[in-house]
């Protein structure tokens, strides 16, 4: 009597085929996610606080402006002050554990330590304010913030990202008023939108310009 069944007979092929198989795709997800094109896309590093953009962006509905006051004027989008967290919680879950560290921040004048997500390197220059008032949404960079917990890298933000929506015919933008919607989807006559967009504002992304980003 045969212990094993016939085929079984076939174990070490199918184990060679599967670690092939294995070994394939992760070299694959290397070569793509490590790539000079992907790197730090899914950096999600662990926040001192447990601050949830779902929860606040997302259910709650607070635009992304109340906190991030820096978007519309200047290069950065600033990170914001406890104080803009004290103003809802000095009457919410005021006992809440996971907000102790907010309350000691408040009492001591201390800044919280929230751990910078995306990052460009020194000598790569970056402005919100002139991506933001020209129609480029929060999400074609950083994904639906809206909806994460914890706040991941969502696009690569290496240069030849800059550049493909730089160079592109047919840019992903939107109306001004869109630019923190999480949930806009294009119009019917939305190429209409881009033609007379491209007409006022192709020229003025940089591509073979290296000093406008590396000044
Ligand atoms: C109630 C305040 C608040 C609102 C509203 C808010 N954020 Fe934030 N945001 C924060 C805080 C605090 C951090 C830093 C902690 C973290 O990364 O989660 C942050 C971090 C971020 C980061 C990562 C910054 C980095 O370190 O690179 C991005 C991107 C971001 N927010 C985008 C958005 C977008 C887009 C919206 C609107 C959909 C939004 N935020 C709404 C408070 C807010
Ligand atoms: C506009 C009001 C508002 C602002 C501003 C606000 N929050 Fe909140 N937050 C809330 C509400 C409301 C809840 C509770 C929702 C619920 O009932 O679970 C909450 C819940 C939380 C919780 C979860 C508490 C728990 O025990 O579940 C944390 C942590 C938190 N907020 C952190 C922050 C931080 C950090 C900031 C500042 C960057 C901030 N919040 C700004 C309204 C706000
Ligand atoms: C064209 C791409 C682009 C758009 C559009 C964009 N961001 Fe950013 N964002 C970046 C890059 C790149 C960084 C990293 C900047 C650096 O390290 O100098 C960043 C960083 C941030 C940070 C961290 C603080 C800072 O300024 O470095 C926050 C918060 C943020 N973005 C929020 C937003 C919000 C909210 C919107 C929409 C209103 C938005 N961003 C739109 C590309 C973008
Ligand atoms: C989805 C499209 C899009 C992406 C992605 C994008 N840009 Fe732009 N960029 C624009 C548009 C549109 C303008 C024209 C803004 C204006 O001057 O009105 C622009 C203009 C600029 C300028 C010239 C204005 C200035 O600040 O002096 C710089 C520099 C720039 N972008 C850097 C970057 C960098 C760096 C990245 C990548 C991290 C990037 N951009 C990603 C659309 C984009
Ligand atoms: C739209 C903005 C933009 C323009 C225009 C631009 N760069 Fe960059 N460049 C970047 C960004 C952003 C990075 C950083 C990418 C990263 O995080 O790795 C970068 C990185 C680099 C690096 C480092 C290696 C690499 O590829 O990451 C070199 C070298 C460089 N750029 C040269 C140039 C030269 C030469 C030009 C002109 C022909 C130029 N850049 C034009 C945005 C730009």
């Amino acid at each position: 009597m045969q212990i094993f069944p016939k085929w079984t007979n076939n174990f070490p092929g199918i184990f060679l085929i599967g670690a092939f198989l294995l070994v394939f795709s992760l070299s694959a997800f290397i070569w793509y996610y490590g790539s000079p094109y992907y790197t730090d896309v899914g950096y999600a590093p662990k926040q001192p606080v447990p601050y949830s953009h779902k929860l606040h962006a997302g259910d709650l509905g607070i635009d992304c402006r109340y906190c991030h006051v820096g978007v519309e004027q200047g290069y950065s989008a600033v990170i914001p002050p406890t104080e803009t967290c004290m103003g809802c919680h000095t009457y919410v879950k005021t006992d809440s554990d996971k907000l102790e560290l907010v309350r000691q921040s408040w009492e001591t004048g201390m800044p919280i330590e929230w751990v910078k997500v995306h990052m460009l390197p020194e000598y790569a220059y970056f402005n919100h304010s002139v991506h933001v008032n020209d129609g480029v949404a929060c999400i074609t960079c950083h994904g639906n913030i809206a909806e994460m917990e914890v706040v991941y890298q969502a696009e690569p933000l290496s240069m030849d990202w800059c550049l493909d929506c730089h160079r592109s015919d047919s840019p992903e933008v939107r109306p001004v008023s869109e630019v923190t919607n999480m949930y806009w989807t294009p119009p019917a006559d939305y190429d209409k939108f881009i033609a007379s967009w491209m007409v006022n504002h192709a020229e003025e992304r940089p591509v073979g310009d290296c000093q406008k980003c590396h000044r």
